[in-house]
This record gives C-alpha cells, sequence and structure tokens, in this order.
C-alpha cells in the first residue's frame, strides 16, 4: 500500500460482523493495523510464526529499508556513520537520539573508559571454564552473572541505576570479550588502558602480552571501530526482540543482555559470521564454488551460503558494502592482498549475485560475509567473531531495552498461540494403562 493512499482505518468482516481497525503511520516505512482489540472483540488471535508480517513496538532508533537497502540510526545513513564518525558518537546518537558536540563526546567517552575495568572476583567464572570452552558459552555465563556484581544498578525504575547499568555494559563488554579470547588461547588477561580509545583499547586487550609493548596499528583500530558501527543495532532483529522481550517482565538489564547473547549465537543469526568464514574455508578454492552453489539451492540440502540472505533486505545489504571496502583496507594494509579466503569470496559473491536462484530470491550479501575475512585478518580466530558482534550490539540492545523501559503504554509480552494438540481427556491410572 503506498503512503499516497494515507487511510486511517481497515475494515475486517467475520461471518455477520465487522469489525473496523485502525491504521497507524509512521515517520517512514510500512504502516500498521492496530490489532490489539481484535480478540477481545472476536475471539480470534493474529497467526505470524517469525513475524514476517508484524510490528512488535513503536521505535525511533534505527530505521531498515529492505526494499531500497537503506539502514539509518535516528536518520542518519549507516555508510555516513562509518566513514565519518566513532563508535562512541554512535554509541550516544543510539542512547541520546543525537550525534553528541565535542564536549558530549569527551564527557561521554571518558564515562565509558572508566567503567571498563570488571570486579576482581569475576576472574574467578573465567577459570571455571574449560579452556576450549567457546567464547560465546563464557560470555553468556559472564555476563549472565554480572547483576551479582552491581546491584546497585538493578532497579530498572530508576533513571539513574538504569544509566549505570548501560554505562558498566557498554564499558565491560569489550573487557569480557578479550578475556574469553585470552582465557581460550592460554595468555594472561589484559587491563584496559585509559589512555586508548574504545577500539585500540579492546585490540590491546586482546593481542598484548606482557613479554612485549603493544603498539595500536591505527588502520586496523579504525578497521574494528567500523566493525562495531557495522554491528550496533538492526531495528527488532532475534536478538534485540529477545532483549525486549525480556525487559518486558522487569527483569534487570544484565539478564537481559545474557538473553540477546544467547539468541545471537545461532548461525542464522549473529552466529553466520563464523559460519560464513568456515564455509568459505570449507570452499577452499574458487573451482568448489559451483558445487556448494548448486547445494545452497537444492531444497533436499540443508546447505545454505552463509552470510547471504536476510528476512528484511531483498537488496544489497549496506552494511556489506561498507564491510567490503574496509575489507579491501585491511588486507592492502597487511600486504595480503591475495588472501585466499577473500578471492573465494569475491567469486561467491560474483556467481551468487548472477544466478538465477539468488536473483528471484533477493539474496544479497550481507553483514556477515565479508565481517569474518577482516576479522580473522585483525587475527581473531572465527570463535571470536560472534562475540565481537555481541560487544557492539550491546549498544543497540541497550538503547532498545531503555527505549522499552520507558514507554508509557509498556506491557510485558505475552504472544498467544494456535493449539494444535489433544482435546480434553479423562485421567488413566497407572496401573490401567
Ligand atoms: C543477521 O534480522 C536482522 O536484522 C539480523 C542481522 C542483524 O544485524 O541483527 O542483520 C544479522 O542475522 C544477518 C543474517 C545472517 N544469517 C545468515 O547469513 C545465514 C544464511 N541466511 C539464511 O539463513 C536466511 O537468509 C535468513 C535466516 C537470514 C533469513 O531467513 P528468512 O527471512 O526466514 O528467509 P527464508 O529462510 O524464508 O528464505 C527465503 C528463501 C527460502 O527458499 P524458499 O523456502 O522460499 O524456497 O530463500 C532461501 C530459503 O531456502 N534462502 C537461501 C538462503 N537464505 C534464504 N538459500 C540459500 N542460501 C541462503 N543463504
Amino acid at each position: 500500500m503506498s503512503r499516497s493512499d494515507k487511510i486511517d482505518k481497515v475494515t475486517l468482516t467475520i461471518g455477520d460482523k465487522t469489525l473496523e481497525l485502525p491504521v497507524i503511520h509512521g515517520a517512514e516505512g510500512p504502516s500498521v493495523i492496530d490489532v490489539r482489540k481484535l480478540y477481545g472483540e472476536t475471539g480470534m488471535f493474529t497467526y505470524d510464526p517469525g513475524f514476517t508480517s508484524t510490528a512488535s513496538c513503536d521505535s525511533s532508533i534505527t530505521y531498515i529499508d529492505g526494499e531500497e537497502g537503506i539502514l539509518r540510526h535516528r536518520g542518519y545513513p549507516i555508510d555516513d556513520l562509518a566513514m565519518n564518525s566513532d563508535f562512541m558518537e554512535v554509541a550516544y546518537l543510539l542512547f541520546y537520539g543525537d550525534l553528541p558536540n565535542q564536549r558530549e563526546k569527551e564527557k561521554f567517552s571518558s564515562d565509558i573508559t572508566y567503567h571498563t575495568m570488571v570486579h576482581e572476583q569475576l576472574l574467578n567464572f573465567f577459570h571455571g571454564f574449560r579452556r576450549d570452552a567457546h567464547p560465546m558459552a563464557i560470555l553468556c555465563g559472564v555476563v549472565g552473572a554480572l547483576s551479582a556484581f552491581y546491584h546497585d544498578s538493578t532497579d530498572i525504575n530508576d533513571p539513574h541505576q538504569r544509566m549505570v547499568a548501560t554505562y558498566r555494559m557498554v564499558a565491560k563488554m569489550p573487557t569480557i570479550a578479550a578475556m574469553a579470547f585470552k582465557y581460550s588461547v592460554g595468555q594472561p588477561f589484559v587491563y584496559p588502558s585509559n589512555e586508548l580509545n574504545y577500539s585500540e583499547n579492546f585490540l590491546r586487550m586482546c593481542f598484548a602480552v606482557p613479554a612485549e609493548e603493544y603498539k595500536v596499528n591505527p588502520v586496523l583500530a579504525r578497521a574494528m571501530d567500523r566493525i562495531f558501527i557495522l554491528h550496533a543495532d538492526h531495528e527488532q532483529n532475534a536478538s534485540t526482540s529477545t532483549v525486549r522481550l525480556s525487559g518486558s517482565s522487569d527483569a534487570n538489564p544484565f539478564a537481559c543482555i545474557a538473553a540477546g547473547i544467547a539468541s545471537l549465537w545461532g548461525p542464522a543469526h549473529g552466529g553466520a559470521n563464523e559460519a560464513c568464514l568456515n564455509m568459505l574455508e570449507e570452499i577452499g578454492s574458487v573451482d568448489r564454488i559451483d558445487e556448494f552453489v548448486a547445494r545452497a539451492k537444492d531444497k533436499d540440502d540443508p546447505f545454505r551460503l552463509m552470510g547471504f540472505g536476510h528476512r528484511v533486505y531483498k537488496n544489497y545489504d549496506p552494511r556489506a558494502t561498507v564491510m567490503r571496502q574496509t575489507c579491501h583496507e585491511v588486507l592492502d594494509e597487511l600486504g595480503v592482498r591475495d588472501e585466499p579466503l577473500l578471492q573465494v569470496a569475491m567469486k561467491l559473491e560474483e556467481i551468487a549475485l548472477n544466478d538465477e536462484y539468488f536473483i528471484e530470491k533477493k539474496l544479497y550479501p550481507n553483514v556477515d560475509f565479508y565481517s569474518g575475512i577482516i576479522q580473522r585478518t585483525l587475527g581473531f580466530p572465527s570463535s571470536m567473531f560472534t562475540v565481537i558482534f555481541a560487544v557492539a550490539r550491546t549498544v543497540g540492545w541497550l538503547a532498545q531495552w531503555n527505549e522499552m523501559i520507558t514507554d508509557p503504554t509498556k506491557k510485558i509480552g505475552r504472544p498467544r498461540q494456535l493449539y494444535t494438540g489433544s482435546n480434553g481427556r479423562e485421567f488413566v491410572a497407572l496401573d490401567k494403562r
């Protein structure tokens, strides 16, 4: 329905009953049919597993137009933000609705910097894991435990405590993520340095060793920062919806973020970057691409091309465009331009974008397609890719959580179902079964 057909209601006819349902128009994008009174008036539910046609909330944080390949945060296009600002500016924008001026940025960055250390007792959690534990498993466990350390910022009705919990989470996620990485490679934890910016700090906590001075490479730090920006928020995706649903019960923010991390881990969602790199390694060379493309098209084969397709984007994911450019910058900086995986990825992209199956189903590379190659080139194992995604998305999760908590119309999320089980039955005693 084009926006020129500005209508304010729709009519639903059920038998001899006619029901008028209001239509609500947003700032842009699809309008919504308000079905809140449907069950009360008709005794029927709407049915939409996977929420392909359902708006779960209203939000002013991020706007996506999947057909046009548009992604904006508070109205700013993602490529403008990725090329001209940094992750702390984008975090401020998502939280407060406007880009910070110089003074606001310095204060925000300093407030985050001075919360980057974690309670020393938290180190004991890490030592309970096996060394080969997946870093995402460690992240789920350690973040879920944070509410045991920060009781003074778990009252979701206190604006000051919400702000403290938000800043603590943004500040401590990179420290915890780096600790998960260090633990997995058997190296000592590296404490944050207040002299470095967010992305430089993260790279140093991951790659510094006591035996030598760590030198920040500004090109790599800029690439890291851009990866954080590109993954910061993305409207009501699976993990953000998980955070919102968890928060709707007034659970504390640390528990809600841990729930979001768990959802993000899935290979259909944030786990796709790890799965995509593993797929590129399995393909191995350009002459095996056709075999994998054929498998992706085979209805009887569950294999999918990881890093392709998207629920919303039926055009190129604008983040993938920036990620692709960043990938070339990093490989050039490190003199690994002929990285075999990049050759496979570029050839796979070319073949897929010209294959009628992918064209018909509008399957384009998404944010996860190139991010794995950059992160591996930065020195991360594929098991850390989703952890890095979670560090970035923590900003989006918290912005969306704060928006939901401060919404005066907030209600606990409680979907219903289409029941398909047994009808009422008489109980049969054990000796009669
Ligand atoms: C992220 O929601 C977000 O915003 C997520 C995210 C964010 O920032 O939060 O953008 C991050 O999760 C990006 C997506 C990462 N996932 C992957 O790269 C995994 C591979 N992609 C697919 O699993 C899939 O495309 C999804 C899960 C991303 C989207 O699935 P949908 O929207 O439910 O679409 P679908 O599964 O119904 O697919 C539509 C058709 C199907 O064929 P038909 O049943 O119509 O015959 O396209 C086919 C699918 O079989 N298809 C693919 C495919 N993706 C979809 N075929 C081959 N390879 C693929 N990658």
